[in-house]
């Protein structure tokens, strides 16, 4: 007799938007190009408050004060690479904490590199 079972497998990426509990390090992000790299540990980390696409939207953003930078309007002008490197490593003393003891030199410059490439501003 063929009983044909559906196995439906359901792929819960938990701990992604509970923001601060879930990143994505070393040695998996390491493979991948630093831009790659950036993408991965964004999403993990990140988009739960500025957003997937950088807006300063995420999910967990709404009624946030202040609220998340939106990246999609930065430019090199008004948010340096410095400025994010030295927000990600000691946090600015808001819900936007440091991230020093999560991630490492490597991880912080592909987030640099990915935060960039959120913009859209002319
Ligand atoms: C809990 C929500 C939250 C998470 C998670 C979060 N941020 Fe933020 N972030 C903020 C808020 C709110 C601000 C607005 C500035 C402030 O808090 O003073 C901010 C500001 C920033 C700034 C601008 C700092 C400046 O000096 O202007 C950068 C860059 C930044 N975040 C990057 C990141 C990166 C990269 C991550 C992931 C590693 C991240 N943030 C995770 C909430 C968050």
């Amino acid at each position: 007799m063929n009983a044909s079972l559906k196995i439906s497998l359901s792929v819960v990426v938990a701990g992604t938007v509970v923001f601060g509990s879930a990143f994505l390090s070393t040695p998996q992000a390491q493979q991948l190009s630093p831009l790659e790299q950036g993408r991965a540990i964004y999403l993990g980390n990140c988009a739960g408050c500025h957003g997937v696409e950088g807006g300063g939207n995420g999910p967990a953003a709404t009624g946030m004060t202040p609220a998340p930078t939106n990246f999609k309007t930065a430019t090199p002008a008004t948010l340096s690479d410095n400025t994010i490197q030295q927000a990600v490593l000691v946090g600015k003393g808001t819900v936007m904490r440091g991230y020093a003891t999560i991630l490492t030199a490597s991880d912080i410059n592909a987030l640099v590199l990915y935060v960039r490439s959120l913009e859209t501003a002319p």
